[in-house]
């Protein structure tokens, strides 16, 4: 027989058949308990097909009748539009049609959407509008394990809404890790009399097999919910620890890579990082050095993969590397379980996340650099023996690893609250403490939630809602302190700039790009933009330049440096920031103060009064955000002890100022920077929060 070569002969499959998945075998015995019982836990590993299957399962399974929709809810933006795209590939339709993706400031769905995909933040949201969600037959909660703040708020409302919608609503909880127990007892617990052990019968496969499919003794109809195991397909995954702890773990990780690369068989490297600085930093490390291996290597190729890439770049990871590449994807949490990336065969584990801390002390939220759970551990080592086995890297010690705590600390045992709270009593949830809560938030920060949003003019001294201020807080996208400064915005005449400073502060992506190399050119076209009072009014004039110039002038945005794709999502941004305005009744009166400097150097908004009156407005937003400069040039807030760092990016970075307040904090090492610094005045901050400062 004449031989025949293989991978000649055979192309692969754009797409693994979903026949094929693990859970095709489920695929009876999940529709059976779906329609059987209000609440069913779906665990599986990831990859096992429970995001972009069981949403098409229900559909085919008629639950999209009578117009209904099935939402799947991610907590991560990224996940939401990227499963999306897989599903309406799958399904053979164009993203926004049957099936559909919403998130903040971008919505692609249309009437004729029945399987959506929207971030579990957005979903809150939209129960503002349709208490019941009573557009929604089914909704599935992805990745709850993750107990992220508004997994967990939205899991305690869609508890409240089946109470209602006994009938005609089906919830899913699909958890990677083993939390179902506890899931289940959520929904269980009611003070009604109902025992754990009659409510949390796993349904065994065993159990649904010989049934040929329906659980062979249906739990009594009082039980409600089950939980369903399906068996994900893995290959053994083998542990290695490092002697001595790493110092440097980007820098190790990129040794790491290189290791690998030399000495293990083919198959892709996935890298868990903190963040996009580190990813860009690592990728840049790979390119570098990759230019010293033997000319006849096989050749790497990095992919960063963080939530504020493009949807575009974000999917080269799941792109197959050509011929004789071996594909390197540094990765912030994403990859732990939202994305599943196949062909990765080995994971080097940094041992590292960011996660949200909020200090109610200091009433500041950071995102700081952390120490994984073990679970977090296991689940990266999993990433690595999806298709065979594979081999984990950990950067750390296996004492460190033995140290490590089980599970991660709910985000909404460590967030700033303000938010939640804001949505919750706009959804006429008063009694913050009755309301069922998987893991209840420490009083402190509920305490801290209401004193700011007390301040702020959204609650009065009974903790409800004002009007309209408050609902109206509620309603805009934006968080509570930019929301209020937008409400105010027009009574200092300011309310067009304040919307372009909304969105431009919105943005998530970067701004500025630099050319290769070309970072003092860059910081030199910044400067063109900036003006003294700071960073606000200098993102105003970035705006207002680029609208008047750089939609139409091609080589506008390269000549400065700026992003042209984020800069467009700011324009789209303000626009629908600017129609919830509309909708409350605010006129907006659009004024370009800056047009009238035909060459753009320096332009310049407004009069020295118009920028008063935008740094006032801030302030009666932002009073909880006020820092003082100290003599050695760094910053204290007003509650004091944190010291802080005006960022690199920051116009007062290296300058003289008194009194300041600042869009955000971020933490880079051991550094607390902040960042979209504005000067004001210390007066303002008792003029307009006397409350406040009051309280301390
Ligand atoms: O949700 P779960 O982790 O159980 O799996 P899934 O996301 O539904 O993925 C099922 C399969 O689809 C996996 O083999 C993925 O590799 C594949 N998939 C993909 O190739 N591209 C995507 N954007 C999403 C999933
Ligand atoms: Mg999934």
């Amino acid at each position: 027989m004449a031989e025949f070569d293989l991978s000649a002969t055979f192309i692969p499959s754009l797409h693994k058949p979903a026949s094929l998945l693990p859970i095709a075998r489920h695929r009876q015995s999940l529709l059976y308990l779906i329609e059987a019982y209000p609440v069913t836990i779906v665990v599986g590993q990831t990859g096992s097909g429970k995001t972009t299957q069981i949403p098409q399962y229900l559909e085919q399974a008629g639950w999209c009748a009578d117009g209904k929709v099935i939402a799947v809810t991610q907590p991560r933006r990224v996940a939401a539009t990227t499963v999306a795209i897989r599903v309406a590939e799958e399904m053979g339709c164009k993203i926004g049609e049957e099936v559909g993706y919403s998130i903040r400031f971008e919505d692609v769905t249309s009437a004729s959407t029945r399987i959506k995909f929207l971030t579990d933040g957005l979903l809150l949201r939209e129960a503002l509008v349709d208490p019941l969600l009573s557009r929604y037959s089914v909704i599935m909660v992805d990745e709850a394990h993750e107990r992220s703040l508004s997994t967990d708020v939205l899991l305690g409302v869609l508890k409240k809404i089946l109470k209602r919608r006994k009938h005609d609503f089906r919830i899913i909880i699909s958890s990677a890790t083993l939390q179902a127990e506890d899931f289940l007892t959520f929904f269980s617990e009611d003070g009604e009399s109902q025992t754990k052990s009659e409510t949390s019968k796993a349904v065994t496969l065993d159990d649904l097999i010989s049934s040929g499919g329906a659980p062979t003794q249906p739990a009594s109809n009082s039980s409600i919910g089950q939980i369903i195991n399906l068996e994900g397909r893995s290959y053994p995954v083998d542990v290695l620890y490092l002697e001595t702890p790493a110092e440097d773990y980007v820098e190790r990780a990129v040794q790491t890579v290189f290791d690998i690369h030399t000495k293990e068989p083919d198959g892709d490297i996935l890298v868990f990082l903190t963040g996009r600085e580190e990813i860009d930093n690592a990728v840049q490390g790979i390119s570098e050095r990759a230019a010293n291996l033997h000319p006849r290597a096989q050749a790497l190729m990095p992919l960063p993969l963080y939530a504020g890439l493009s949807t575009e770049q974000q999917m080269y990871v799941f792109e197959e590397a050509p011929e004789d590449t071996r594909k390197v994807i540094f990765s912030t949490n994403i990859a732990e379980a939202s994305i599943t990336i196949d062909g990765i065969v080995h994971v080097v584990d940094t041992g590292f996340v960011k996660l949200r801390a909020f200090n109610p002390l200091t009433g500041i939220e950071t995102l700081t650099a952390t120490p994984i759970s073990k679970a977090s551990a296991t689940q990266r080592a999993g990433r690595a023996g999806r298709t065979r086995p594979g081999k984990c890297f950990r950067l750390y010690t296996e004492s460190n690893f033995l140290s490590l705590p089980e599970v991660t600390v709910p985000e909404i045992q460590r967030s700033n609250l303000a938010p939640v709270i804001l949505q919750l009593k706009a959804l006429g949830i008063d009694n913050i403490v009755r309301f069922p809560f998987l893991t209840s938030p420490p009083s402190e920060l509920v305490i801290r939630a209401l004193e700011l949003l007390y301040s702020l003019g959204a609650l009065d001294s009974y903790a409800k809602l004002t009007k309209p201020l408050g609902t109206r807080m509620a309603e805009l996208a934006v968080e509570p302190m930019m929301a209020k400064t937008l409400l105010s915005a027009s009574s200092f005449g300011v309310l067009s700039e304040m919307l372009t400073i909304a969105a431009m502060t919105s943005l998530g992506g970067a701004i500025w790009i630099s050319h290769d190399g070309e970072k003092k050119m860059e910081t030199a076209a910044r400067r063109k933009f900036a003006v003294e009072e700071g960073d606000h009014i200098t993102l105003l004039n970035v705006y207002q330049a680029f609208i008047t110039k750089g939609k139409k002038e091609g080589r506008f945005c390269h000549d400065n440096y700026l992003n042209f794709k984020t800069l467009t999502r700011a324009v789209s941004i303000r626009a629908q920031l600017k129609r919830y305005l509309e909708r409350f009744g605010l006129v907006v009166q659009e004024s370009l103060s800056g047009t009238s400097n035909p060459n753009l150097e320096p332009l310049r908004v407004g009069g020295p009064d118009k920028s008063e009156q935008i740094r006032r407005c801030l302030t009666t937003g932002y009073f909880a955000h006020a820092a003082k400069m100290q003599p050695d040039g760094t910053f204290r807030n007003v509650a004091g002890g944190t010291i802080l760092h005006a960022h690199p990016s920051s116009l007062m970075f290296n300058r003289k100022a008194e009194w300041v307040v600042f869009h955000e904090v971020m933490e880079t090492g051991n550094k607390t920077f902040i960042r979209d610094v504005t000067k004001i005045e210390k007066g303002w901050l008792v003029e307009y929060a006397p409350d406040f400062y009051k309280i301390r």
